[in-house]
């Protein structure tokens, strides 16, 4: 959270527009100008028709009643015209305004959030972002579009009125005129009570958001638990939590106008009255009067509508405060300068030396954890589950960043690197494979959007994927689905090996890519990948011990700690834990 307050920190973030939001402010001002002028017309209208000659018009030099009245309708043409010009204009501004910064400010957010760490993301719900980049910065673009006009015109409004009532009689300005502190008393009163509700009313969209993101993604799981009425109540109580928090807003919100409208009640009698008995007396002109009653008519309105200017005020702010502190959340990771020679990763070793790392909040996980990848060579890993194997993946994309000790690749550590350098240069086949919803060709040419049709299809064959994508109905244009889920998981496995083996980055991570495939379909791809590894650095994580088996190194992870290290046949003689689960998994019991 930022020390100033939301307006401040919108006003910064518009800065680039303030010519634009001058220029619209103007038209605003302008437009309510002439908007009010048309009282002072019947005012002087009036006049012409009770004093004649002796008229106010007429000590500027047009003495005729009837040129008076001419004059007059010239001049109501005139300023007819002006009023609808100004409308059209800061309509057109202020909207086009709104347009913009929402896009720009959705914009910068995404690219904020894209740049985050994953422990940024691991920090935060998906649908709470997503709450925060579409409903937060709407609200903020309703009020762009309407509410500073608003604004801007009820202040216009009560300045000039005030102002033409000092004119006509200070007394009746007095009484007519005072109540208006008090409804700016009353607002400002209004708009800081409201100012934490709007808050909660955001942060229970946010989380029903987060909820329904969860339950929609995981509708499998829900329908297979038949935990849909369970579901149904956690939705509920947010979303009805969401409605208290707005309840408790409206009732403030809503005793606003009636508020205003006594208010304005007493001014609008004090004008009829005092105005009305002066006029009687005869020391105020008949035309001066109803310039006063019409001026106080033209009060109401806008200031009744001041609740809602407010309250779509009030959102707005609660909502910009979510985006703008979304926006100047730090971005912890390190951006470095360091680029490698060509080729240099295809000859430079990976090392680690007393790497420490643990995860927020739990124990540690890897202590003064030291080894190296030798450059063109596959080195596997292998290792019980949760032993540390992804997350040592994790710290060379620096999707995670060690508490202690150096990780060097090409003699520079990796927090040095240029972050989209060192990420280009590695290309992983993650645990957890996400694909896009779009098809296969275009999921596969994700891994280097210049290749060409042939190129994809090429990579596709050396992942084994092209036989299975050539038996699909569409072939190449078969749409995946959301997350690739309506592919098989061995299908969605081989299309994001083509993917990675496409990208053709001196780094090849595979971990536990091909899991879900058959073990024909796996030896198959085993020498595929044999194929494409033989000059690259390649680092091979599986559970099937004949997935690493052919290995140039292998090493046994426990607890965070490398445990055993060797090939596959100098393992086995070493009957340690490898051995172990070599002989389980080939059945051979001893
Ligand atoms: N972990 C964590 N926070 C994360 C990811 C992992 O606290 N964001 C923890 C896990 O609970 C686990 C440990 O870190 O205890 C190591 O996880 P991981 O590296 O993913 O283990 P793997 O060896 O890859 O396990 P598996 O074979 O099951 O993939
Ligand atoms: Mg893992």
């Amino acid at each position: 959270m930022s020390e100033e307050g939301p307006f401040r920190r919108l006003l910064n973030y518009m800065r680039p527009h303030r010519r634009t939001v001058r220029l619209a402010s103007f038209c605003s001002i302008f437009n309510k100008f002439w908007d009010l002028a048309p009282p002072l017309l019947i005012g002087l209208a009036v006049d012409v028709v009770v004093l004649r000659e002796d008229s106010t018009l007429a000590s500027v030099g047009v003495v005729d009643p009837w040129h008076q009245l001419v004059l007059l309708s010239v001049l109501t043409f005139l300023i007819w015209g002006l009023e609808s010009l100004f409308e059209y204009f800061y309509g057109v501004l202020w909207r086009n305004l709104a347009q913009t910064v929402q896009h720009e400010l959705r914009l910068d957010t995404f690219d904020h959030v894209q740049q985050q760490g994953m422990a940024w993301f691991d920090e935060r719900q998906k649908g709470d972002i997503l709450a925060i980049l579409n409903d937060d910065i709407n609200q903020l673009e309703r009020f762009l579009d309407k509410g500073a006009n608003d604004l801007l015109q009820v202040s216009t409004t009560v300045i000039v009125v005030g102002a033409v009532f000092l004119l006509i009689s200070w007394q009746v300005a007095l009484f007519a005129v005072l109540p208006i502190p008090l409804i700016v008393w009353g607002s400002f009163r209004y708009q800081r009570s409201l100012e934490p509700r709007y808050a909660t009313v955001r942060a229970a969209a946010g989380q029903m958001n987060a909820l329904l993101e969860n339950d929609l993604s995981g509708m499998a799981t829900v329908q297979s638990f038949t935990a849909e009425a369970n579901e149904l109540r956690r939705v509920e109580a947010l979303s009805d939590a969401y409605r208290e928090a707005n309840r408790e807003a409206i009732r403030l919100s809503a005793a606003f106008t009636p508020l205003i409208r006594m208010a304005i009640l007493v001014g609008f009698t004090a004008t009829l009255l005092l105005g009305g008995w002066f006029t009687l007396e005869g020391t105020m002109a008949v035309g001066a009067y109803s310039v006063l009653v019409f001026m106080t008519q033209r009060l109401l309105w806008p200031l009744t509508r001041l609740g809602e200017t407010f309250d779509l005020y009030q959102r707005a702010m609660a909502s910009s405060t979510r985006v703008l502190d979304v926006l100047a959340s730090p971005i912890e990771l390190k951006q470095g300068t360091f680029e490698p020679e060509d080729e240099a990763e295809k000859t430079s070793p990976i090392s680690l030396s007393d790497v420490t790392f643990g995860y927020p909040d739990r124990t540690v996980l890897f202590d003064k954890l030291s080894l190296s990848f030798e450059a063109g060579k596959t080195t596997g890993v292998v290792g019980s589950t949760g032993a540390g194997k992804t997350s040592l993946i994790r710290l060379l994309l620096r999707f995670a960043e060690p508490q202690d000790g150096d990780i060097v690749w090409c003699g520079a550590p990796l927090d040095t690197w240029n972050l989209q350098v060192l990420r280009s240069s590695i290309a992983l086949v993650d645990q957890h494979i996400t694909l896009f919803p779009t098809t296969i060709m275009e999921n596969i040419r994700y891994g280097r959007p210049s290749a060409t049709d042939e190129e994809v299809i090429e990579a596709a064959a050396v992942a084994e994927a092209a036989s299975f994508v050539r038996l699909l109905p569409k072939g190449w244009e078969t749409l995946v689905g959301e997350g690739g889920h309506r592919l098989s998981g061995g299908q969605r496995q081989r299309v994001a090996i083509a993917r990675a083996v496409l990208k053709d980055a001196p780094l090849l991570v595979l971990d536990e890519a091909t899991s879900a495939v058959d073990n024909e379909t796996e030896a198959a791809l085993q020498r595929s990948i044999e194929r494409i590894s033989r000059d690259r650095t390649t680092i091979v994580i599986a559970h099937r011990l004949s997935t690493v088996r052919h290995a140039d190194r292998i090493l046994v992870f426990e607890e965070g700690q490398v445990v055993e290290d060797g090939t596959h046949d100098s393992l086995v003689v070493e009957d340690g834990v490898y051995a172990r689960l070599w002989s389980v998994q080939t059945g051979d019991t001893r």
